[in-house]
């Protein structure tokens, strides 16, 4: 006896490699080892999750295992959640038929699900989520004790089965590629809580049957292509639904006005994004627990409920792009009343018809020029507001929001439309002491830049071109040890660049061009060890250029163009490993120019304008330095007078012209200048489209017109595919294209128009102007092409291809798209040369206007 333990113990100890079954055996059962090792060999495991996984250990001990109390040899749950796990999921899985738990969510399972995990009748859970499975979703009709289904984000293809187990929970399928319909069978599984079917293609409307599941808590069916003329009314049974989401479908109808009283624990309510049209029913404002409401992108017309306030749990209120109205100083009360929602931390109403209105309040009552309800929405994150012409003084009470992280540009006052000042900035954003970014380009804020702002010890981000400020840059902003980026250009700035500068470490843009600062760059701007990219250019520093830019290892572009700065070139900009633009033209500069490093490269650096330089690198065609300076000795006193005097004379006469004529020049594109589309718009450069394309190569054109060109390409770390619209800016009329394309397209969205990311403008590597409008790519190409172009395999006519009902569709866009741009809340927008080569489809063959650039702009008359 002993001695068979002893053998048995030995063999244990010394493992059990090549006869496991026979040998490791306590008597047991071994089909679940079998099963679970036939598993194992499917997969590779690179975390090496299943180490335990050998004869050594009993089954019921390895990773993730466990067995039943009663049936010591049966496993009743195996997780591998998260365990790096590569591979098919092995049938075997189906012979475990103990099994109640299965979770191997949150690894690399990739092929089909076996449809042998039909038969764990005993199963419970069944997660499978976050993997990379294919293929159609097996009948689980015989696990009738599933509870919850898991299968979010894969790659699951074909319809929801019609046979779910009756028993179940939770069913979440949400982020793979269903289609059909809803099943109407579902609703039979009354024990139904949760059912998540979001991002998938799921057509058709929620079956009226649904009004029998009346555990439902949870209904997201966002981001599929539901469609319907009415409001899924069925939901209105559901009277413990707390989460509600049919974002992004294609549904409309009205809203019932009772909602609100008929689902009271309601907390989620998301119905952008579609076609619902009606009132904001204020119902609502009676479902006490709602926290959020998204109801942006529909066709909501009359005004927002006075008693939204009601809703004291609110945390975020999306509104956007719809017709909300505000007529007389009544529609505007749910912005005091929203004063109530303390929680709230988001809020947008951005795109309606709330403009006139303001106007109207302006001339009345001052503080309903910016809606004074805000007041009291101390909780408040983000604000924006834009887009919607607010007008006046920005109020001093604004400084008690004080947890405001993001000012967003408030007033979109382009002077055409409000010429009227905007007053100072008031000085009480300085007690937004959670203020990371605060950005209000494109108003007409005068007065100087408020020295308090120095207190807003979390900025980052401080963008105020485009104003009309005076006075100095306050030292007290560069103290901020937080601050990457301030942008001040384009305004009437004057004094000089405080030597404080050298305190801001973390300082990666400074812009400030376009101003008057005066006096010399200060020496400790090259303490600046953050800086990429300084643009002092078109101000009137003058003295020498600081050696100590040189020391600026981070930094990639230089411009001190047009400024007074006389002296010779640093050397030490030579150094500058990263520097890839160096603009130092139009200034007095004199003297050799290096020849190393950036200045090696003549495509990368502009030095025209400065009269004395010399020197430099051939292809820069100056003449070459005199062996001593010019006029160190006696002797050539006389060339001084006699070859000098002249040719300054010259030169001088020559540069009075090129002013006047510069000047002129100027004046022409000011009147039309349209710089960036501001802030809420990425910024891309010059240098990142050229990259996009792959410097513009004539493999990715795409289209070509009179005024531009239009590139394919990838643009934010070459995620996302754009078509870049270059304009010819040497065609006459090319300026007045751009800029009626950028008024017409930077205040409209709609589905089908062409959705524009943004804009450059800017120089391109010559110097030369650069504008170009960036937006979304259509891979369909336009219409005119898929009409009548053919195929490279033949002659196969458009007609095969684009069919009667698509054709239909199309038209039923353009009309929407056109609806909307003569009915806007910005004022009709004619767009003047609507065609077939205008109209671009994207893959889902949905069309899209394109090309403003013959758009004409009616303004609104009025409210
Ligand atoms: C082991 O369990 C399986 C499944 O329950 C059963 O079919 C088989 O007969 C059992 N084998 C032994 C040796 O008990
Ligand atoms: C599991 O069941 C399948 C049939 O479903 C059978 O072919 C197989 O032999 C069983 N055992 C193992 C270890 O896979
Ligand atoms: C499954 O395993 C993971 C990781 O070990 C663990 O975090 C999780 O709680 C387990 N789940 C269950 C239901 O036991
Ligand atoms: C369910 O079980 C029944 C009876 O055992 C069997 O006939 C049927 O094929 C099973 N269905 C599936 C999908 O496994
Ligand atoms: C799922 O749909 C997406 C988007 O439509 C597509 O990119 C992807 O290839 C599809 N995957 C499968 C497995 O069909
Ligand atoms: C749902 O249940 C009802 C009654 O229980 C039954 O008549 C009907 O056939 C079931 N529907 C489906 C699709 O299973
Ligand atoms: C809100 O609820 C109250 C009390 O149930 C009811 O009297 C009122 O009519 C409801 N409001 C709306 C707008 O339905
Ligand atoms: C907001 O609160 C004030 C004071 O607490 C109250 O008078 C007012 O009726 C409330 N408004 C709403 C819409 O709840
Ligand atoms: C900032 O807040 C303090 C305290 O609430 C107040 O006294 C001060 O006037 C405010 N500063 C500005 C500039 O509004
Ligand atoms: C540049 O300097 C010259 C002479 O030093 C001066 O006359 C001129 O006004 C300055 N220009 C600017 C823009 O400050
Ligand atoms: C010269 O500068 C241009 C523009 O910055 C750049 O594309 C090019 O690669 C540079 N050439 C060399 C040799 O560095």
């Amino acid at each position: 006896m002993l001695t068979s333990i002893g053998v048995l113990l030995l063999l244990v100890l010394m493992g059990c490699h090549h006869t496991h079954v026979a040998m490791c055996s306590f008597n047991g059962n071994f089909t679940d080892q079998l099963s679970l090792l036939e598993f194992k060999k499917g997969i590779s495991d690179p975390k090496q999750a299943l180490m335990s996984w050998n004869d050594r250990t009993h089954f019921c001990s390895w990773e993730g295992v466990l067995c039943s109390v009663k049936h010591p040899d049966r496993v009743t749950s195996l997780n591998l959640t998260r365990r790096g796990l590569v591979g098919e999921i092995s049938p075997s899985l189906g012979n475990l038929t103990f099994l109640k738990v299965l979770l191997l969510n949150l690894n690399s399972f990739s092929g089909e699900i076996p449809p042998s995990l039909g038969q764990l009748h005993r199963l419970q859970i069944l997660k499978l989520d976050y993997n990379t499975l294919q293929g159609v979703i097996p009948s689980l009709a015989n696990c009738s004790n599933l509870k919850e289904l898991w299968l979010r984000n894969n790659q699951l293809t074909g319809p929801i089965p019609i046979d779910i187990p009756h028993a179940l929970e939770k069913l979440v399928l949400s982020l793979n590629n269903l289609t059909g319909t809803i099943p109407t069978s579902l609703a039979n599984i009354t024990t139904l809580s949760v059912l998540d079917v979001a991002f998938n293609s799921i057509e058709g409307n929620i079956p009226n049957e649904f009004a029998k599941l009346s555990a439902l808590q949870f209904l997201f069916m966002g981001r599929n292509k539901l469609s319907g003329y009415c409001f899924p009314q069925p939901i209105l049974n559901l009277c413990v639904l707390v989460g509600f989401s049919v974002a992004y479908n294609d549904l409309s109808g009205d809203v019932p006005s009772y909602i609100g009283n008929s689902l009271p624990n309601l907390e989620i309510f998301e119905l952008d994004n579609n076609f619902f049209h009606g009132h904001i029913p204020s119902s609502l404002t009676n479902a006490s627990k709602l926290t959020l409401i998204d109801v942006s992108s529909n066709r909501f017309a009359g005004v927002v409920p006075r008693s939204i306030g009601k809703l004291s749990r609110l945390y975020s209120l999306n509104l956007d792009s719809n017709k909300l109205l505000t007529r007389n100083m009544q529609d505007w009360e749910f912005m005091d009343s929203l004063a109530n929602c303390t929680e709230l931390q988001e809020f947008t109403i951005t795109e309606n018809h709330l403009e006139g209105n303001i106007l109207y309040m302006a001339d009345n009552h001052l503080s309903g020029v910016f809606p004074s309800g805000l007041a009291n929405l101390r909780n408040l994150i983000n604000v924006g507001l834009s887009m919607n012409r607010f007008v006046g003084v920005l109020p001093e009470w604004i400084g008690t929001l004080t947890n405001v992280q993001v000012v967003l540009p408030l007033l979109e006052n382009t002077p055409k439309v409000h010429p009227k000042s905007t007053g100072a900035i008031p000085s009480s954003f300085s007690n937004m002491s959670q203020l990371e970014e605060l950005d209000l380009d494109f108003n007409r804020f005068d007065g100087q830049i408020p020295q308090a702002l120095g207190n807003l010890q979390m900025l980052r981000f401080l963008n105020i071109p485009n104003n009309n400020l005076h006075g100095s840059i306050p030292k007290e902003l560069f103290r901020i040890s937080t601050i990457v980026q301030i942008i001040l250009s384009s305004n009437n700035l004057d004094g000089t660049l405080h030597d404080d500068i050298g305190n801001a470490k973390q300082l990666t843009y400074l812009h400030i061009s376009s101003n008057n600062i005066s006096g010399e760059i200060p020496r400790t701007l090259g303490n600046c060890e953050s800086l990429e990219d300084i643009n002092l250019d078109h101000d009137a520093f003058s003295g020498n250029i600081p050696a100590s830019l040189g020391g600026i290892t981070s930094l990639q572009i230089l411009n001190l163009s047009h400024n007074n700065l006389t002296g010779s070139i640093p050397t030490s900009l030579a150094n500058l490993k990263l520097l890839e633009l160096l603009d130092l033209s139009f200034n007095h500069l004199n003297c050799e120019i290096p020849t190393k490093g950036i200045f090696s490269n003549v495509t990368a650096m502009w030095i025209d304008g400065n009269p004395g330089l010399c020197g430099g690198a051939l292809e820069l065609h100056l003449p070459a330095c005199p062996a001593k300076p010019l006029y160190s000795s006696k002797q050539h006193q006389s060339i001084v007078w006699k070859v000098m005097v002249p040719l300054a004379t010259l030169l001088s006469l020559a540069m009075v012209v090129s002013v006047i004529v510069l000047w002129r020049g100027k004046q022409k594109r000011k009147s039309v200048s349209l710089p960036t589309f501001g802030s809420t718009f990425p910024k891309v450069s010059y240098n990142d489209l050229y990259r996009g394309t792959e410097g513009f190569s004539v493999h990715n054109l795409i289209g070509k017109g009179r005024y531009s060109s239009v590139y394919q390409g990838k643009l934010f770390q070459d995620r996302t595919m754009v078509a870049v619209k270059v304009f010819s800016l040497e065609t006459k009329g090319t300026q007045k294209s751009f800029v009626a394309e950028c008024n017409a397209l930077r205040n409209v969205r709609h589905r089908n128009l062409v959705r524009i990311i943004t804009a450059c403008s800017s120089t391109d590597s010559k110097g030369n102007d650069f504008k170009a409008l960036v937006s979304e790519f259509m891979p369909r190409g336009d219409l005119h092409a898929l009409l009548y172009s053919t195929r490279d395999d033949g002659d196969i006519s458009a007609f095969t291809r684009i069919t009667l009902a698509q054709r239909i569709c199309i038209v039923v866009h353009v009309a929407d798209a056109l609806e909307y741009l003569h009915h806007n809340n910005q004022g009709a927008i004619v767009h003047c040369d609507l065609k077939p080569s205008n109209i671009l489809l994207d893959e889902n063959m949905i069309a899209h206007v394109g090309d403003f650039g013959l758009a004409r702009f009616r303004e609104a008359d009025g409210g």
